[in-house]
């Protein structure tokens, strides 16, 4: 990676904070050892694999394998890329940075990114003037039509996108934006025989903004019943539906502590003017892991507030286990007689809301109260199924006492005695034990690094090398880190070349030109070094404690193992090319040692 910030630069950013310190605004970490252990941010847990070593200053995470420096956890938990990150830390540190060096690809990436943000401002505030101009009449009367307030309007910065089919472009480029940029930005449609035209026509825009306050996207709504009623941006290098929630920019500063999520733009638009503003939206697509992770940041309960219909209730069901899945507390919303909760605040006000929201159910309930309404336990064999459904669903309550309150009501209920319901538990029990520990098994430990998945070739010629021979190179990458004087005292012994795993083989080769350079070695600088691909592994290897009561003996003799092991890999070699003469010679080699 071409570095966009000189080198010493990055490293002063990064020596300027304690990467304790930073992870512990996000995790709460206590001390084991040498090392400070928590729950993991990246994945959901409940007993704690994530790990800081004050030491090294890296991080690594045992149950997932996220793992690097202090730059690696800010851009995975602040959703940045590089640079951005080194920003984010700079200005923390008050360290002001130059004008970076616009070469590598980091580099174009992130001009290209700025690109699209300036060029999609300029657009909100185009878009926004003509909703208060004179083509934005009809416009102006539909939202006036919704009960949308002006104050409303301009707080989330709602425009209107005129009835033509340049109209943006032509104002993009009195503004010095060329086209090719208003394309990547999602903007403008290009297509070979009409030529190239706005995307955004005739409705009302929705900017979507991100948590930074980037305008990363928009939607727009038609203005009668025309299709499709909504358009939103495409992909691009800045929007991802599935990174984003409409809202959270918003939202993020509600002081609740429970979310309410919402299918739509109106409906969030909707109840935020109503002083609801703990209010996100989906928009439209099935909940993903990545926004179950963001919203689970901002708040311990979700309640689900989608449209009653049947395609809303399976989404309901889907994102349910998605949020429960990231650890969350979910609780859907059920507004009766198909309304969505824009329809319902704006019919039966703000009070009659909040209400609904306090009788919202427990996800069990919820799905329990399904079940009723699938099944008719009068029949025996829908009975039978109806307890088998149960059973299901109880089985993933971990609570016991809360478990053992839900099979009483649902035994008085149906007369169905509470020991049937349990024995059907119990096996329900067992099968997902079963099948959540079944991925821990299949894990790939033999190369050592589990989380090594990048590139399928490079695993398959690590395949061969041996527990014993990766643990020692290991162990003996730590020493030559931990101690100076050790490193001198072996560095003759063995060469960079001599280690057998190719990123053991990089990074000793780094702490070989660190040392020539008269440079200490330092874990941060090692991680830095590498590909971002490359660096949770570079991290969860530089993480191993060594723990030996003479560090110098047990390096000869880690050295030993790896020249020794390294001959035998050879010689396995040359017997499967059939070469003798190689054999031969090695053998000699061999017994000599
Ligand atoms: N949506 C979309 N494309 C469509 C229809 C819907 O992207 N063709 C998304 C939009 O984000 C929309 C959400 O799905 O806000 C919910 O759709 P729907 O319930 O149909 O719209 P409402 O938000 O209720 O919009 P309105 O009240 O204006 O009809
Ligand atoms: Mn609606």
């Amino acid at each position: 990676m071409a570095p966009f910030y000189p080198e010493e630069l990055i490293q002063e950013v990064i020596a300027s904070h304690d990467i304790v310190d930073i992870v512990s605004e996000y995790v709460k970490l206590k001390r084991s050892g040498r090392y400070l252990m928590g729950l993991c941010p990246f994945h959901n847990e409940k007993t704690p694999s994530f790990s800081v070593s004050p030491d090294k200053q890296i991080f690594y995470c045992f149950g997932c394998g996220a793992g690097g420096t202090v730059v690696n956890f800010i851009m995975r938990n602040e959703n940045l890329d590089f640079i951005e990150a080194i920003k984010f830390l700079a200005d923390r540190a008050r360290i002001n940075l130059p004008e970076g060096d616009e070469r590598g690809d980091e580099a174009k990436r992130y001009k290209q990114k700025q690109l699209i943000y300036e060029i999609n401002v300029e657009t909100a505030r185009f878009f926004h003037s003509q909703l208060n101009g004179p083509e934005g009449e009809s416009a102006r009367k539909y939202l006036a039509k919704r009960r949308i307030s002006n104050r409303t309007i301009v707080h989330f910065g709602m425009g209107y996108a005129p009835n033509a089919w340049r109209a943006l472009k032509e104002h993009l480029q009195s503004k010095g934006f060329e086209e090719a940029d208003m394309t990547r930005a999602g903007l403008i449609i290009d297509q070979k025989q009409k030529g190239s035209y706005d995307r955004f026509r005739n409705r009302i825009i929705f900017p979507i903004i991100d948590l930074r306050g980037n305008v990363i996207g928009f939607g727009g709504r038609v203005l009668d019943d025309s299709l499709p009623k909504y358009l939103n941006s495409p992909e691009t290098a800045v929007f991802n539906k599935s990174r984003n929630l409409y809202g959270l920019n918003f939202a993020k500063n509600a002081s609740n502590q429970t979310l309410i999520i919402v299918e739509g733009y109106m409906d969030v638009i909707s109840l935020h003017q109503n002083g609801i503003i703990n209010t996100v939206a989906s928009l439209g697509t099935a909940l993903t892991k990545e926004q179950a992770g963001m919203i689970k940041k901002y708040c311990n309960e979700v309640i689900i507030a989608y449209d009653s219909d049947a395609a809303g209730q399976a989404a309901v069901l889907r994102g349910m286990d998605v949020l429960a899945d990231a650890g969350c507390r979910v609780k859907v919303l059920c507004l009766k007689e198909g309304k969505d909760p824009d329809e319902f605040i704006r019919e039966k006000g703000p009070e009659r809301f909040k209400r609904a929201l306090n009788e919202s159910k427990s996800l069990i309930e919820y799905k329990v109260e399904l079940l009723e309404q699938k099944y008719d336990i009068n029949s025996i064999e829908e009975k039978i199924e109806f307890v088998n459904q149960i059973a299901e669903v109880f089985a993933k309550v971990e609570n016991s006492v809360e478990r053992d309150v839900y099979i009483k009501k649902i035994a008085e209920e149906t007369g169905i005695r509470s020991e049937a319901i349990i024995a059907e538990i119990k096996k329900n029990v067992y099968k997902n034990r079963r099948k959540s520990s079944k991925p821990v098994k299949t894990v790939k430990r033999n190369t050592g690094y589990n989380e090594n998945i990048v590139n399928e070739k490079r695993n398959n010629a690590n395949n061969n090398l041996n527990t014993r021979l990766l643990s020692a190179e290991k162990m003996l990458i730590n020493l030559m880190c931990d101690d100076k004087s050790l490193f001198n005292k072996v560095k003759e012994l063995i060469r960079a070349e001599d280690f057998n795993h190719e990123i053991h083989q990089k990074i000793a080769a780094i702490i070989y030109t660190l040392r020539a350079n008269g440079e200490t070695i330092d874990p941060v600088k090692i991680v830095s070094r590498f590909d971002k691909d490359e660096m949770q592994t570079v991290a969860s290897i530089l993480h191993a404690e060594t723990n030996f009561e003479d560090d110098y003996k047990a390096a000869l003799e880690l050295i030993n193992t790896i020249h020794k092991e390294k001959n035998i890999l050879k010689i396995k070699e040359s017997l499967q090319e059939g070469n003798v003469e190689k054999l031969n010679t090695l053998l000699m080699e061999y017994k000599n040692k």
